[in-house]
């Protein structure tokens, strides 16, 4: 069978992550996804890097239209992030019935509902595990793993970087903008790091899970958001006396009145399990009503673990891709009901 050609745009983190797992891994995906899967194309504004990084194995651009508009092209992955030419070449990518696979969790909750529907009306898929909690597969976990559930309540720690600084603060007593540093050196953060420390990008993924586990449109602009910029060192060390260690929580949960949704800093008994997920790893915990708590853990930031997501996307896009297109099962954020609208508690 023919390899599925792949266009990928913006070869930074990410991107170079995911072409490096690609390569390293090719046998063992190619088995999994039952043909080959090939990089064609690279946009990036950087085409001396993206040449370097690509070892000269691929064509690069530097506009990434050329890749969205290729007719070789069968799945484009966006890696550019934001949400201003993100959006256009999803879109457009959509609209030249190519598939889509984006780690672009600020794209998706504030411009979700637009793409998926135009995703459907065309017949593509638009895939996005990575968006959520980097390497953790929890995506697939809320849809496949616990379809079976009426999911009660998401509450986990999904931003690396703010993580990371409150775990170097409070280990190593470093300060606040020195361990932002550290996180942006080691390629957690954000472009804009203020999506990062001021809870923005949290919001993020609590919309996406929100969206998936209750059936209802993505609506960032309802969450109430509060991030980890006004704790100061003082505030650690107190928490601590008291045996609590401080997190950045994301939390979406089921209520009365619809879905609530939220992110702030939230005191943890230092006994329970996620007070100790450090650093950059992420934790999610789902409460379902048939399987009861269950918690995912691992790296939520990074090359290569985010590659690791955005490569399973890949993976089962070439195999539903391959299938009789009567068979597929779309690939949807989610399936709309009666919960219709978040409820923001006052806080
Ligand atoms: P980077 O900034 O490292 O990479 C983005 C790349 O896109 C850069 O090489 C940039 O070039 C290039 N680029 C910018 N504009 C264009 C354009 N118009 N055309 C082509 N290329 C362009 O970001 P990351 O890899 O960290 O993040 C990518 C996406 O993945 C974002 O949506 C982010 O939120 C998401 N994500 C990131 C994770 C992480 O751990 N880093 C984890 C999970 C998701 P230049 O550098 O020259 O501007
Ligand atoms: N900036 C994000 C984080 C990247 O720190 O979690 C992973 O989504």
């Amino acid at each position: 069978m023919k390899p599925i050609k792949v266009g990928l745009l913006g070869i930074g983190t990410v991107g170079s992550g995911t072409f490096n797992v690609l390569k390293r891994n090719q046998e063992e995906i190619m088995r999994r996804a039952g043909r080959a899967i090939e990089i064609t194309m690279v946009a990036d504004l950087n085409v001396e890097r993206a040449r370097e990084l690509t070892n000269g194995e691929c064509e690069i651009v530097n506009d990434a239209n050329l890749v969205v508009n290729h007719p070789d092209i069968d799945i484009v992955i966006e890696l550019i992030g934001g949400y201003g030419i993100a959006k256009d070449l999803v879109l457009k990518a959509i609209a030249n019935g190519k598939h889509v696979v984006t780690a672009n969790k600020a794209l998706l909750a504030t411009h979700g509902n637009e793409i998926f529907k135009a995703a459907q009306d065309k017949g593509v898929m638009v895939a996005f595990e990575a968006a959520v909690a980097g390497g953790i597969p929890i995506i697939k976990a809320l849809r496949e793993g616990l379809t079976a559930n009426r999911i009660e309540w998401i509450a986990g720690i999904i931003n690396g970087t703010t993580n990371f600084i409150l775990s170097e603060m409070r280990d190593k007593g470093i300060d606040f903008a020195t361990a932002l540093k550290d996180a942006q050196a080691l390629g957690y953060a954000e472009a804009d790091p203020t999506f990062d420390i001021e809870g923005v990008d949290a919001a993020h993924k609590a919309t996406i899970m929100a969206s998936i586990a209750f059936g209802i449109p993505m609506q960032f602009n309802k969450a109430h958001v509060e991030g980890i910029t006004k704790l100061e060192a003082i505030d650690i060390r107190y928490a601590e006396q008291l045996g609590y260690r401080i997190k950045l929580l994301g939390i979406t949960k089921r209520s009365d009145k619809g879905v609530e949704l939220r992110v702030h800093p939230t005191l943890i008994p230092e006994k329970r399990l996620i007070a100790n997920v450090e650093g950059a790893m992420n934790a999610v915990l789902v409460q379902g009503d048939a399987v009861g708590a269950t918690l995912y853990y691992g790296k939520g930031a990074g090359a290569e673990p985010t590659a690791s997501a955005v490569i399973a996307d890949l993976v089962d896009i070439t195999r539903l891709a391959t299938a009789d297109p009567e068979h597929r099962v779309p690939h949807l954020a989610f399936q709309p009901n009666s919960l219709s609208d978040l409820v923001i508690l006052p806080m």
